[in-house]
């Protein structure tokens, strides 16, 4: 199977050349350039393509792998909002993921969002290399006590609940099914979750129910300036009103892996460039805002995961032996 590698990076290549020792009869060509409408005509005599988080797979690049006889698509992540299932299905392309690859690698970046946003790590670290030893402004909270709101608690929903716990937390949580392991965890409804959390922590995919999932209308229900962490996808919060609820004080602090607009941005070096969306720039003119570039997944074991789930998966597709649980459309 010949499987072309869009949006490749270094450690991509690393990690997946190192995987293809166990797997062979599977063939990459790695790209740089991401997949959509125009580099997906690069993929004409190729089995499979493999793409990521940012990856366009919409009606006209499916269209257009279909008629060059691309018949798998394997993302390398856990989401798959980016993806016209419906259209997917139509032209006869499977699409496999990579689901729960490391929960804990992106829990724990949750956690160190909410831990740096809240003792300042971003401006104490800047404040000490310039020889300012003083504390002022750099004052933080105990999470020691405090109410945990956890929304959406699958597999990384679940870690982050732990890792809370252990920090001696109150665990409240909002799902749609509550899990049974979590037996320490008090279902609420997602009013509670804004009236009642100090740190509130976003664990649920991107779908119609969970856009904006963080609002105008819901930042009004919040009581107790809670720290906001998203790690999910940028589409949850909608981001003017995040910028409002910021300026009105509403917020300890705000940790974001993922944003609103994030796109063009992620995983690329832009510093000489005149950015176009002022989204970014308005979030971090705050100082109790970290944006960090959709890194949680970005550790050791979770790129050895990925790249060895993708390949069974694409292993599997070959032999008529699917993953069903990894299968997408
Ligand atoms: P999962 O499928 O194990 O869990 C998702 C949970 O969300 C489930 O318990 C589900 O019932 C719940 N849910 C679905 N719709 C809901 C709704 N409307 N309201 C409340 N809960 C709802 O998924 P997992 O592996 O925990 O991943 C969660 C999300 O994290 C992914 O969809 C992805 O968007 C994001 N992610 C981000 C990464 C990063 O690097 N920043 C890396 C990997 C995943």
């Amino acid at each position: 199977m010949k499987i072309l590698f869009y949006d490749s990076k270094p450690y991509d290549e690393t990690s997946f050349n190192k995987a293809l020792e166990e797997y062979p009869g599977l063939e990459i060509e790695y790209l740089e350039a991401d997949l959509n409408k125009h580099t997906a005509k690069l993929a004409e005599g190729y089995d499979a393509v493999c793409a990521f988080v940012s990856s366009d797979i919409s009606e006209p690049v499916l269209d257009r792998l279909a008629e060059r006889g691309v018949r798998l698509v394997l993302l390398r992540c856990a989401g798959f909002n980016n993806v016209d299932r419906e259209t997917a299905k139509k032209r006869g392309i499977t699409v496999m993921r990579v689901p729960g690859y490391s929960p804990e690698a992106i829990a724990e970046h949750a956690m160190a969002l909410a831990l740096a946003v809240n003792r300042k790590i971003h401006k104490a670290y800047i404040k000490v290399r310039e020889n300012n030893f003083a504390l002022t402004g750099l004052t933080g909270v105990n999470f020691h006590g405090k109410t945990a709101g956890i929304v959406g608690t699958g597999k990384i929903g679940a870690a982050m609940c732990r890792i809370c716990r252990g920090f001696g937390m109150n665990v409240i949580a909002f799902d749609k099914y509550q899990n049974p392991d979590l037996d320490f965890v008090t279902y609420v409804d997602l009013d509670t979750i804004f009236a009642e959390s100090d740190l509130i922590s976003l664990h649920c995919p991107l779908t119609e129910d969970t856009y904006h999932l963080i609002n105008s209308e819901s930042i009004e229900k919040i009581r107790k300036c809670p720290i906001l962490i998203n790690t999910a996808r940028g589409g949850m919060i909608d981001s003017d009103a995040l910028i409002r609820g910021i300026r009105d004080l509403k917020f300890f602090g705000v940790g974001l892996d993922v944003y609103e607009e994030e796109d063009e941005n992620v995983f690329e070096n832009r510093e000489d460039e005149i950015l176009q969306h002022s989204i970014v720039s308005r979030l971090l003119s705050f100082p109790n805002v970290i944006v960090t570039s959709h890194q949680a997944f970005f550790t050791e074991e979770a790129l050895q995961a990925i790249s060895r789930t993708t390949l069974e998966n694409a292993l599997g597709f070959e032999n008529g032996t699917v993953n069903e649980a990894n299968k997408v459309c």
